[in-house]
């Protein structure tokens, strides 16, 4: 069977330890500096968990909401695979974010990382757009209102708006064709955008190597191999993450509110929390502002390798990074607890 194998699998096995034994930067054992590993492997969580809900939900409303609710009511186990898909979606924005935070405040979005940078803020946007879509999808009363919200921002976007929004809304109006277009977005769409940005941020990451860190303690130029090493570590916080996932979806299972009704607009309309500083935003400065001012925002993360090097360019021993930094995520921070608390 190994000589089978062998002829119809030509690798042999100084290939396969040539290609899993890339040296990896001391510092990595800590794992606040190899948190992007995190993101990946709940990525497969959300993967898998989804497959399974796709047997029986149904992507057309009231069906929608029926097909869910059969989920979490009937199908044995439905509840608690229902559970940790979303609970998996917030852990995997949060980690994301935090892993945006440490690329961001350790300077690895510098030259020559700044395509990988841009490929991550895709990564993020990815990510967001997953949850919105995922959300929408149980047509309940507030996912239905914020699928509603989401179509009007999007009119508001300068010259693509009417036809973005035409195309979420699936004609000029939210109904039964935007859940078709919702459905097809989160389980087609994504996951293979996600796929493609994910293959080139590795492969980034591959050629460029991680930025080289070293802390006091260690000594220069110290290694590990990938294979088995940090592969193991990535494992054992993968086994910690599943034991996390199944105490959150068994202590605080998803729950299901009322039926969406496009007749009744609810007092209070609520995102979830990762759009809360949107929302705040929106209440603050309303649609059109709000819009262009997120638009701003995106193209100054996506472009902000090549601002912080034209700004380093002048001012080499500029800390301006830092200060933007630490605005950001308190600016972030701030109107999402606002939002939180006044509703
Ligand atoms: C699904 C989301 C993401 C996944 C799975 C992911 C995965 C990874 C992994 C495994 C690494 C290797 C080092 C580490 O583990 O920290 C890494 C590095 C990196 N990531 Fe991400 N990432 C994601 C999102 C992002 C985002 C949102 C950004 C920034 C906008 C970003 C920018 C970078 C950069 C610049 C590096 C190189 C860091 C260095 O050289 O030290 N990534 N990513």
């Amino acid at each position: 069977m190994a000589g089978w194998w062998r002829k119809h699998v030509p690798i042999n096995d100084e290939a396969i330890r040539h290609f899993t034994s890339e040296p990896v930067p001391y510092h990595l054992r800590r794992w606040w500096w190899c948190l992007g590993g995190t993101p990946a492997y709940l990525f497969l969580v959300m993967a898998t968990t989804g497959i399974l809900l796709t047997f029986y939900y149904v992507p057309r409303p009231p069906d929608a909401y029926y097909s869910v609710q059969r989920i979490t009511q009937e199908i044995p186990f439905g509840w608690f695979i229902r559970s940790v898909h979303r609970w998996a979606a917030n852990l995997m924005i949060v980690t994301v974010i935090l892993h945006m935070m440490r690329v961001y405040f350790t300077g690895a979005y510098r030259c020559p990382r700044e395509l990988n940078w841009m490929v991550g803020t895709g990564l993020l946007a990815t990510t967001l757009i997953f949850g919105f879509t995922g959300y929408s999808l149980i047509y309940e009363q507030l996912s239905y209102w914020g699928v509603t919200v989401a179509a009007n921002l999007t009119e508001h976007v300068p010259v693509l708006g009417e036809w973005l929004a035409r195309f979420l809304r699936g004609g000029t109006q939210v109904g039964p064709t935007t859940w078709t277009r919702l459905y097809v977005l989160h389980i087609g769409v994504l996951p293979t955008l996600m796929t493609i940005l994910l293959l080139l941020h590795f492969t980034f990451i591959r050629l460029h190597g991680v930025t080289p860190y070293r802390f006091p303690d260690e000594p220069e130029g110290k290694t590990y191999p990938f294979f088995p090493d940090h592969f193991l570590t990535e494992m054992a916080i993968g086994v910690f993450l599943m034991f996390l996932l199944t105490c959150l979806a068994i202590i605080f299972p998803a729950r299901l509110g009322p039926m969406a009704d496009p007749l009744v607009t609810p007092e209070h309309i609520k995102p979830e929390w990762y759009f809360y500083f949107t929302f705040r935003l929106l209440k603050l400065m309303g649609l059109t502002w709000a819009v262009l001012t997120l638009g701003f925002l995106f193209f100054v993360c996506l472009l902000w390798p090549f601002i912080d090097a034209a700004i380093r360019k002048y001012w080499p021993e500029s800390e301006l990074s830092v200060y933007v930094g630490v605005v950001a995520v308190v600016a972030l921070c701030g109107l999402t607890v606002w939002e939180a608390v006044a509703g």
